[in-house]
């Protein structure tokens, strides 16, 4: 096994410092060393690399984090990698592979002179997976992800927040980080605020500004929940985009395979469960499945597929109930059973796992 005795160094003192993306970048380098003789001791390394560390807050270290002079509050927050997956459809799959290969692959795009901005656009409603996107982006890069404060940017005085922005571009490649804008429209809406015109425009052009003035390697990811907010001089800006939409059926068919049975089996209700929940969100389908586990741990009993389904009915986008647990009674049960039924043809031995009855009850449920 070879491992070079100055990362040994250069580890336990970013260890101490809590210098979290040298800590990565070191052990990373160390396992691609290691790889060559011993798989799976590269392979633990690599694992342990994925899991979450202490939040930089809580153990009490901040980096150098540019901060607000006024206030001193950071304006920029290292993010997590996030631990669990993601689920995308067919168009965002592809836009997303394309940017990473475009990434992996820039300094041959340079020299060939096709090397654009590599800035990506996520736009949609909330609780679509556009800050897990972006998370997932960064571990596959390798690469700290860097979160805009943008409570603290923006300033009541406009000229703070225009200088705010200036040192987050500064400060971002020096990290080798991707700096994610999250609620970038929060800088239009400015416009709401009875700002002057010309002040916002100022600080709108230090955003164009703190965009142009990145080298070709930087990588900058904006989301939004009101793209049409953006100013097309900013959307411009962003050549890669992805548009999210609540999930479609297959999607919410994963998301609650995953979310509510982790991944095991029972991927007939997973189906049903997604035919009833068109029009959630894949964090309002998390938080109906966290909750329906809850109380399968605490009733100490099976998860009551009855009272999630009642919870879906009664969920609506951003707004999801949580089930109760209970056990449903034979009116509501017999209600389910006919709209599974007829409106999405469940078959009676479907219904009668999913409603955990006999199969005669449900023929009589069918029957009245
Ligand atoms: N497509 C998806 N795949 C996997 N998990 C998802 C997906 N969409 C949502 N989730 C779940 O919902 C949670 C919230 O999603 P996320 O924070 O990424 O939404 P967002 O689009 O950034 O919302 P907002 O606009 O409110 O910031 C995620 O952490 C994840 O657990
Ligand atoms: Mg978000």
């Amino acid at each position: 096994m070879q491992v070079e005795q100055t990362d040994i160094i250069a580890l336990i003192e970013a260890s101490l410092e809590a210098n979290y993306s040298d800590v990565r970048a070191i052990s990373n380098r160390i396992a691609k060393s290691i790889s060559v003789q011993d798989v799976e001791f590269a392979k633990k390394i690599k694992s342990i690399l994925r899991r979450k560390g202490v939040p930089l807050r809580s153990s009490g270290y901040m980096e150098n984090l540019p901060v607000d002079a006024k206030s001193r509050m950071a304006l920029v927050e290292e993010h997590q990698w996030p631990v669990s997956p993601l689920f995308l459809n067919k168009d965002a799959k592809c836009v997303f592979d394309t940017f990473i290969t475009d990434i992996v692959n820039i300094d041959r795009l340079i020299s060939h002179g096709l090397a654009g901005r590599l800035n990506m656009l996520l736009s949609g409603p909330p609780g679509t997976g556009k800050t897990l996107i972006a998370g997932h982006l960064a571990a596959q890069l390798n690469r700290p992800l860097y979160v805009v404060r943008l409570d603290s940017v923006i300033s009541s005085m406009l000229g703070d927040t225009a200088k705010n922005l200036r040192q987050i571009f500064e400060y971002v490649p020096t990290k080798n980080g991707i700096l994610f804008l999250d609620e970038v429209d929060a800088v239009a809406k400015l416009r709401d605020d009875n700002h002057e015109v010309g002040e916002l425009k100022r600080v709108v052009n230090t955003l164009i500004q703190g965009l142009d003035s990145l080298d070709d390697h930087t990588i900058v990811i904006a989301a939004t929940n009101h793209s049409g907010l953006l100013d097309p001089a900013i959307w411009r800006r962003f050549p890669y985009k992805i548009k999210f939409n609540l999930p479609e059926l297959e999607i919410r068919s994963e998301l609650w395979h995953h979310f509510l049975f982790m991944d095991n089996g029972n991927e007939q209700t997973a189906k049903v469960l997604a035919e009833l929940s068109e029009g959630l969100s894949g964090a309002d389908i998390e938080s109906i499945s966290i909750g329906a586990r809850r109380k399968s741990i605490l009733l100490n009993c099976e998860i009551n597929i009855g009272s999630v389904i009642k919870a879906v009915i009664s969920s609506s986008p951003g707004n999801a109930e949580l089930p109760s647990g209970a056990e449903l009674d034979n009116a509501e049960k017999k209600d389910i059973a006919c709209m599974l039924n007829s409106k999405h043809g469940v078959s009676k031995v479907d219904l009668a796992k999913i409603l955990a009855v006999s199969r005669q009850t449900i023929a009589s449920y069918l029957k009245e």
